[in-house]
């Protein structure tokens, strides 16, 4: 079953059936001011975090769905009949009225049919201001003049999502609201330097401040008392509910169009007007919109493929891109799962989301790695949750007097946490992060970048590399593996003193690129060491890991195995069968068994299932892995992010059939027809996907903020087109499906740009003969080439 299509020329997903079964998300904003929207204009507003500086209310996990929401409401004035421009809230009878939705780049545009009228809502942020713009265009199709009433509304939220949520004694009195010359304006009583507005670009006819004079008592959005009456109420007070309700009386004549603008924005009465008068010129709002489309394509030139895959093509060039890129501006902490309870950063969260996009990203991912080393402890390793914003010296000004919603900067001895909670992963993405960064910039200079650690002194970036590295070096148990600690990237897997296969492979998958990078820049010194280290580490999981078939996920402290053919539960992992395989430690025979293991055991055609079989009953000595359902999350559930381990795992065995065997199954485009089993959005990965052992097999959950969107964009650009860079050149080595016979990729690095033309005459899945550069055979890496030229690059595989 369908709800949609992708619109590739639009870089579109349009929902023609609006009933889907849970909410289809999307992010509007790529700077500070930041909404969460459905495909029912349902979600919220904040500015540059999803806890603290919230903007609009949303009422997570209620009942109905996705409530409250940013709503257009049209009204009928001769016969009083009103329905909104996305399908919900008011929810017309489907039969009767046609809607649509399309998730695009940024923006959300709603669309419905109703009584001859055509009307649009399109939601963007654009990119110069903290405003949402709502661009409202009515027409009439019909043979009458109309007279309506147009309301806007959303509902506010009191600044912090905790107070929003509890203590209402306080928070319900700290705020107000007020209207003069056409703009409400919503202040915090505790915090006289926050506002927020809601205007329009023409003077209203009536509005409302309090959210329950426009509702009104005993109702909901389904059925305003204001948009029933066909006017608002004039309401405003100090304390109470708040909200942005506007409304305008207009006649459209018939064959003629209307159009309404409303901005919803971060600021006092004073920037409220500002932003009025700007976008008052609606030639204002169109460029907006284009500039918005515009930052987009220029992003997506910078990778773009043509290959027989469809299915592909669209979620690389446009959805899985897209997610990524999402997932580093926005952090992993907004959507409707993650409402606003956590705030900053996921260490190995961000440090993986960061790899992806450092091509289309580079200043975010910049400013994120900085951020990345200023959570890191000078013994190595990385503040597991942490906020930015407690580093910096100018976001720690607390206001002067005791507030009681305000969130006051911690101790800072209170942040740096101590072993015990130290996961043991954390900070070895970095490693691999900052060279992947550095690769595609040539930005070196950030290696000798002095930055501080969280708890004392400071380093170099690249100082700050060796610590993580020699961290894991240093924790290490009886058989030389590294110890699991609190977690590894598996949260549910705590093995604490016991040790963890994945992160000795990550050790060393994270040493060999910090000795490229030390080679490149001439450190041979720490080429000498840590290459020793590299082949200890390489050494103690051949001799302590190989199982027999496959490799072991670990030793819990006691001695016991865990993923190994003798256990009855958990016996064969995906995590570290792809670690092996991804870092370089396993041999061939030993990779080639190990990934065949991971195909006959864990594979399925909604993708890979993190473990088989599932654990039934607690073991406190691996951790939380037994105390969660059978199929879901850590617990056998296909977990999407190490899904592209494996792909990247077959690639480099050359397997491009069995890799996109892999690629293929978790697909989400793949399963835009059955969306009757999969529920969720087909144009995102979702964290997971309910495993064969759960009755709901194949429903997928909690889309947008996974690692999984990063990695799969990894493993198709990087590994299955096989276009990766090193420091000093551009690598072409594809693994694909046998029956490619040719494809094509354009690539900007560096200012340059590479027009890649693959053949594939000889039906191969991996190997290049030639490499031909404007015409010249090239041996190993393409070198950069000057900025602003234009290359023809020929391969032929064989
Ligand atoms: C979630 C967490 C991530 C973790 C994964 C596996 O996606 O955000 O940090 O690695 O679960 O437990």
């Amino acid at each position: 079953m369908r709800y949609g299509h992708f619109d590739n020329e639009n870089r579109e997903y349009v929902i023609d059936r609006v009933d889907v079964p849970v909410s289809w998300t999307n992010y509007l904003g790529v700077k500070d001011l930041c909404t969460v929207i459905s495909h029912n204009a349902g979600g919220y507003s904040f500015h540059q975090n999803a806890e603290h500086h919230r903007i609009t209310r949303f009422r997570q996990n209620g009942v109905p769905l996705d409530r409250p929401g940013h709503y257009v409401y049209i009204r009928d004035n001769d016969t009083g009949e009103y329905w909104t421009i996305s399908w919900q809230p008011v929810g017309k009878d489907l039969s009767e009225a046609k809607y649509e939705c399309r998730h695009g780049l940024s923006y959300s545009k709603f669309s419905c049919d109703y009584q001859d009228l055509h009307a649009e809502q399109t939601l963007f942020i654009p990119i110069e201001d903290d405003v949402e713009l709502w661009d409202v265009k009515i027409s009439n199709r019909g043979g009458q003049k109309r007279d309506l009433s147009v309301f806007a509304y959303c509902e506010f939220s009191f600044h912090h999502i905790e107070i929003d949520n509890q203590n209402l004694q306080m928070s319900l009195y700290a705020s107000g609201s007020s209207y003069a010359d056409g703009v409400i304006q919503y202040d915090f009583f505790y915090e006289p330097w926050t506002f927020h507005y809601f205007t329009s670009h023409v003077d209203p006819d009536s509005y409302d401040c309090l959210r329950d004079k426009f509702l009104g008592n005993y109702r909901t959005e389904t059925n305003p008392a204001a948009v029933e009456e066909g006017k608002c109420h004039g309401s405003f007070e100090l304390g109470g509910n708040h909200c942005g309700a506007l409304h305008k009386r207009i006649s459209i004549a018939p064959g003629e169009e209307s159009r309404l603008v409303f901005m919803l924005g971060v600021g006092p009465r004073a920037k409220g007007k500002e932003i009025k008068a700007k976008y008052s010129q609606l030639a204002n709002v169109d460029k907006s919109f284009a500039d918005l489309r515009a930052y987009w394509e220029k992003k997506l030139a910078i990778f773009q493929c043509k290959t027989p895959h469809q299915g592909l093509d669209t979620m690389v060039n446009i959805w899985t891109l897209y997610q990524a890129e999402t997932c580093v501006v926005w952090s992993r902490f907004a959507s409707f799962i993650e409402v606003g309870g956590r705030t900053g950063l996921g260490y190995r969260d961000t440090s993986q989301d960061v790899m992806s996009v450092v091509h289309t990203n580079p200043t975010r991912c910049r400013q994120r790695i900085i951020e990345l080393m200023k959570g890191q402890v000078s013994d190595g390793y990385g503040l597991h949750l942490f906020d930015p914003d407690w580093f910096d010296p100018e976001k720690q000004k607390a206001p002067t007097f005791k507030s009681p919603t305000i969130a006051h900067p911690p101790d800072r001895k209170s942040l740096i946490h101590g072993i015990e909670h130290v996961c043991s992963d954390d900070a070895l993405w970095i490693v691999v992060t900052i060279c992947e960064y550095v690769k595609e910039t040539g930005d070196v200079a950030l290696f000798d970048e002095v930055v501080p650690f969280a708890n004392e002194g400071e380093a170099t970036v690249y100082g700050h590399l060796k610590r993580a590295l020699d961290f894991s070096a240093r924790h290490i148990g009886n058989t030389g593996i590294c110890l699991g600690l609190r977690a590894d990237w598996n949260d549910c897997l705590n093995l604490g003193g016991g040790e963890s296969a994945m992160v000795s492979f990550m050790h060393h998958w994270a040493l060999k690129a910090f000795v490229e990078a030390a080679e490149f820049l001439g450190r041979d010194a720490d080429v000498k060491q840590y290459s020793a280290t590299a082949d200890k580490v390489r050494a103690a999981c051949e001799s302590q890991l190989w199982d027999g078939d496959w490799y072991l996920r670990g030793i819990t402290a006691k001695g016991m195995k865990v993923g190994s053919n003798e256990n009855e539960e958990g016996r064969v992992f995906i995590e570290s069968n792809t670690w092996a395989v991804v870092s370089d430690v396993a041999s061939p025979a030993h990779a080639r068994a190990c990934m065949d293991a991971v195909d006959r055991h864990l594979f399925s055609e909604y993708g890979i299932h993190l473990l088989w079989p599932a654990f039934s009953k607690p073991n406190d000595d691996i951790g939380f892995m037994g105390r969660v359902y059978k199929g879901i999350k850590e617990n056998a559930a296909i977990f999407s992010h190490p899904n592209p381990w494996a792909v990247i795992a077959e690639c480099k065995l050359g397997r491009g059939e069995r890799a996109m065997k892999f690629y293929d199954s978790l697909l989400p485009y793949n399963q835009n027809d059955k969306i009757e089993v999969r529920e969720a959005e087909p144009y995102s990965y979702c964290q997971f996907v309910m495993g064969k052992d759960h009755t709901a097999f194949g429903r997928a959950r909690h889309p947008w903020l996974t690692g999984s969107g990063g990695w799969n964009y990894t493993a198709a650009t990087r590994w299955i087109l096989g276009i990766r860079l090193d420091f000093d050149g551009m690598i072409i080595d594809p693994c694909i499906p046998a029956d490619w016979k040719e494809f094509e990729i354009k690539r900007q690095w560096r200012g340059a740009t590479f027009h890649i033309k693959v053949a594939n005459p000889n039906s191969v899945e991996k190997g290049v003969k030639e490499v031909r550069l404007n015409g010249k055979p090239v041996q190993g890496p393409i070198p950069p080439q000057p900025s602003g030229s234009k290359n023809e690059v020929s391969v032929l595989m064989g």
